[in-house]
């Protein structure tokens, strides 16, 4: 039975109890000593723990230990950077006899991924012009399986079951919106370019059904789901026939979304839909980011110092 969620404990606290290994190394400390270095999660959050001076004996031990495995832990509850971080005294697996719910480890987007995934399709299946709707449908068809339970990222943002459709269905509903606004927008590459932009994500990273991340792909580390996107739009595009402007708009849009070249992008957007597609999705995170955020925090305070922004404390009002 879980007794303590992550969003709520409290320093100095000492506590007994199960999450989920999000990451997992053996570390070399300045005193030269090896130590065991974690990210721990459950559904309400995540945080860092530390298991200092590990002997030789437990050096053996710690093979077994591997990403989505639940441990047991016996922990101080530290501060380190604004942020919880427990100190680990004891640690083991959890087993059968714990009688664990799955609820309680594994966060999952706040909608059902078969009702989410279903939602994409219907939009997808609406854009008018026929290249953008084949290849968004084709996308969205040939993906199925994986879009079910595949997180957006593995850590920061939607790193969560099913976290990119959730991501993919709001940037869409928001999509919609700017193109009432900003009427220059076409609205059908817009909302294909929103259905592309991170597919290739389900290649980028290798997650289990639980949406958790154990490593990036081979591919995923030497190219990246910009490049891996650009490469899948090209042959996609080639197979159901699209023209030179379009498939080459479509490929801009997946290298661009990011922005800048330190974030990967070696383009800037150089038309209006691939910059809306940019602040499209740096809104979705920004607003992910922020929610989860208010989530561990009481009305009237803060929440912890948040690094993936720029390591804001966020406030939650009291009404
Ligand atoms: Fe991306
Ligand atoms: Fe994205």
């Amino acid at each position: 039975m879980k007794e303590h969620y992550i969003n709520q404990l409290k320093t100095g606290e000492e506590i007994i109890d199960f999450f989920l290994i999000k990451e997992i190394a053996v570390k070399t400390g300045s005193n030269k000593k090896q130590y065991l270095d974690l990210r721990l999660a459950d559904c309400s959050g995540e945080l860092f723990a530390k298991k200092w001076d590990i002997s030789d004996e437990e050096m053996k031990g710690l093979s077994k230990y591997h990403v989505g495995d639940i441990i047991k832990v016996k922990a101080l509850v530290n501060e380190w950077n604004n942020a919880h971080q427990l100190k680990i005294s004891k640690i083991r697996h959890s087993g059968p006899e714990d009688s664990l719910d799955n609820n309680d480890y594994y966060k999952a987007a706040p909608e059902d991924p078969n009702e989410m995934y279903a939602f994409i399709l219907a939009r997808a299946e609406k854009i008018v012009d026929k290249d953008f709707n084949a290849v968004s449908v084709k996308l969205l068809r040939d993906n199925m399986d994986k879009l079910l339970y595949y997180p957006a990222a593995s850590r920061n943002h939607h790193a969560e079951y099913a976290g990119l459709l959730w991501h993919m269905k709001r940037m869409l509903m928001m999509a919609d919106r700017y193109c009432e606004v900003y009427t220059i927008l076409d609205s059908d590459l817009l909302a294909c370019g929103v259905i592309i932009h991170d597919i290739e994500k389900l290649r980028e990273m290798n997650a289990d059904e639980n949406g958790v991340v154990s490593e990036y792909s081979f591919e995923g580390i030497l190219l990246g789901h910009l490049v891996q996107g650009a490469a899948a739009m090209r042959g996609i595009a080639a197979e159901l026939g699209l023209s030179e402007e379009k498939t080459i708009m479509l490929e801009h849009m997946v290298i661009s979304h990011h922005y800048e070249p330190e974030f990967g992008s070696p383009r800037r957007p150089m038309f209006p839909e691939a910059e809306a597609l940019h602040y499209l999705d740096m809104v979705d995170t920004k607003m992910f980011i922020m929610e989860d955020a208010l989530a561990g925090a009481a009305p009237g305070g803060f929440s912890d110092r948040i690094r993936t922004i720029d390591g804001r404390q966020i406030y939650k009002r009291t009404w």
